[in-house]
């Protein structure tokens, strides 16, 4: 199992990044709502997944500037509004509820594993959330991942051809080479017609708390100076770890690569000056703001340890600079807050558990070449697509959609077990 973790971790992190891709976000969002998302997501959505990065004002606005004027105008079909009962109505029986939640505070049903959509009316265009409701893999334009960059209507009339891009029509105008002509999502199709998508949508934008129109107005968005220097900070800032933006389509990761960071010597790990403190018990944390973060009060315990390293160093990802102001190295690390499933704690475990790459050495390591291996991948397969969150797949195990109140009386109409 631990083996299988792993595997489906390092995966998914190279196939799809985690967050939403930003080329698409001139045609989804509601201009005016990304600066207020950028100054503290979990103001928003308080179990986002998105990091809090503190960033100041001016950083907040030239970084809007950037992803904004970055991202594809290209027209969207208009769609005809559709009947947001029916679409509540589809919403609750169509399984949309084994990934999403809707609902605020003690209200919230449905999965954890994808967004709260309660809000979703104040961020998301309507045309946008049709496309996206009916096909989330529809993308707006095709990418050359050799050339690096998004193939366009210009690029088809060069060549005299029509621009029609999908599955079937794949191939590269100017380079004959394939193309990445669907979204890298893990939002499943669960074909609904364009009408029942119309509907779904237009039950979601009833989903808010204030009306869109109420977010101040952002216009400083369109300045090209402001958006030379919201470049500088979506590199500095590592936003292109986490989402595909236009510019950055060669940037990797910014931090430390952390696959094998568990099996790091001990002396290897950063504890700096706290070394001390690590090995006598308590905390290094003495200001009020920082104590507060803390996951738990503080301890007696000594932590000189893998696991008590990455605790510490998840509550404060600056511990080993905030004494040692003489550093050269910059730190980026933003102050996440960890999402309520995701409790430093059970973060710190997972880090000494699987990622020793050495241990246990290869020829211990359960490898199979046959079938067995296909069980294995297909695994990793059924968790990332949360699967689960629909199908019984192992006895007794239950799924999201077997809890909510409106399969209470009709448990026949869940999905079939597996
Ligand atoms: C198997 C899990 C799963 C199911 C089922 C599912 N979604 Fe999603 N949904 C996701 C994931 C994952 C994302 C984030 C996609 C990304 O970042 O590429 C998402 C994103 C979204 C978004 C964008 C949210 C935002 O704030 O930008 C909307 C809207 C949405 N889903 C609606 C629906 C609707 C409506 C249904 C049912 C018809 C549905 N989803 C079913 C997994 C799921
Ligand atoms: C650790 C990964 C990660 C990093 C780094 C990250 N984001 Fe995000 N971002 C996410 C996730 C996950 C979401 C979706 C969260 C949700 O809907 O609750 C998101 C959502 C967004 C959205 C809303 C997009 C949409 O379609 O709804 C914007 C805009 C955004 N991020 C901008 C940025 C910028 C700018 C940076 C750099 C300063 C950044 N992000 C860095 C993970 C990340
Ligand atoms: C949003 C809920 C949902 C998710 C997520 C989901 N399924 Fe399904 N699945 C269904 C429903 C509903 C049916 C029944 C469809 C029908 O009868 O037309 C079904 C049918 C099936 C069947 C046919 C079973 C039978 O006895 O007829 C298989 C196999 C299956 N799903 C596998 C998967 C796999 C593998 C995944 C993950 C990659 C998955 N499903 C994800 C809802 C879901």
């Amino acid at each position: 199992m631990q083996q299988l973790d792993f595997q489906s971790h390092s995966l998914m992190q190279d196939m799809k990044k985690i967050g939403p891709n930003l080329k698409d976000i001139r045609l989804k969002l509601n201009k005016n709502w990304i600066p207020v998302w950028l100054k503290k997501p979990t103001d928003f959505r308080p179990t986002t997944k998105m990091p809090n990065f503190r960033l100041n004002d001016q950083q907040i606005r030239a970084i809007s500037a950037y992803i904004w004027q970055s991202s594809f105008t290209d027209p969207l079909p208009k769609q005809k509004a559709g009947n947001a009962e029916h679409g509540k109505e589809l919403f609750e029986t169509r399984g949309c509820m084994a990934c999403h939640s809707m609902g605020e505070g003690s209200e919230v049903e449905g999965g954890v594993f994808a967004a709260n959509l309660s809000r979703v009316g104040e961020k998301a265009n309507y045309d946008y959330l049709v496309r996206w409701v009916h096909n989330a893999r529809q993308r707006t334009r095709p990418y050359c991942p050799l050339e690096k960059k998004d193939i366009g209507p210009e690029d088809y009339a060069k060549k005299g051809l029509p621009y029609v891009f999908d599955l079937e029509h794949s191939t590269c105008p100017n380079d004959g080479h394939e193309l990445q002509v669907q979204n890298m999502t893990v939002m499943p199709s669960l074909r609904l017609s364009e009408e029942d998508a119309q509907d779904v949508a237009s039950y979601l934008v009833t989903k808010r708390d204030k009306d869109p129109s109420s977010y101040t107005d952002a216009s400083y968005m369109d300045d090209p100076q402001l958006k030379k220097e919201g470049e500088k900070w979506v590199r500095h800032f590592g936003c292109a770890g986490c989402h595909e933006i236009s510019g950055f389509e060669n940037e990797g990761r910014i931090g430390t690569d952390l696959t094998v960071e568990g099996s790091k010597p001990i002396e290897r790990l950063d504890f700096a000056l706290f070394t001390e403190t690590a090995l006598r018990g308590g905390e290094p944390i003495t200001d009020k703001e920082d104590l507060a973060r803390l996951p738990e009060g503080p301890s007696k315990d000594p932590w000189f340890d893998h696991k008590g390293f990455f605790e510490h160093k998840m509550a404060e990802p600056n511990i080993s600079t905030r004494v040692r102001k003489t550093t050269s190295r910059k730190k980026k690390t933003p102050h996440a807050e960890p999402a309520p499933d995701e409790t430093a704690d059970s973060v710190a475990d997972d880090f000494p558990a699987r990622q020793r790459r050495d241990f246990p050495p290869p020829s211990y390591q359960y490898k199979p070449g046959d079938a067995r291996k296909d069980i294995q991948e297909g695994w990793w397969v059924v968790k990332k697509y949360n699967c689960m969150g629909c199908h019984q797949f192992v006895p007794s195990q239950d799924t999201i959609l077997m809890g909510l109140p409106q399969y209470k009386d009709i448990q026949e109409q869940l999905p079939p077990k597996c």
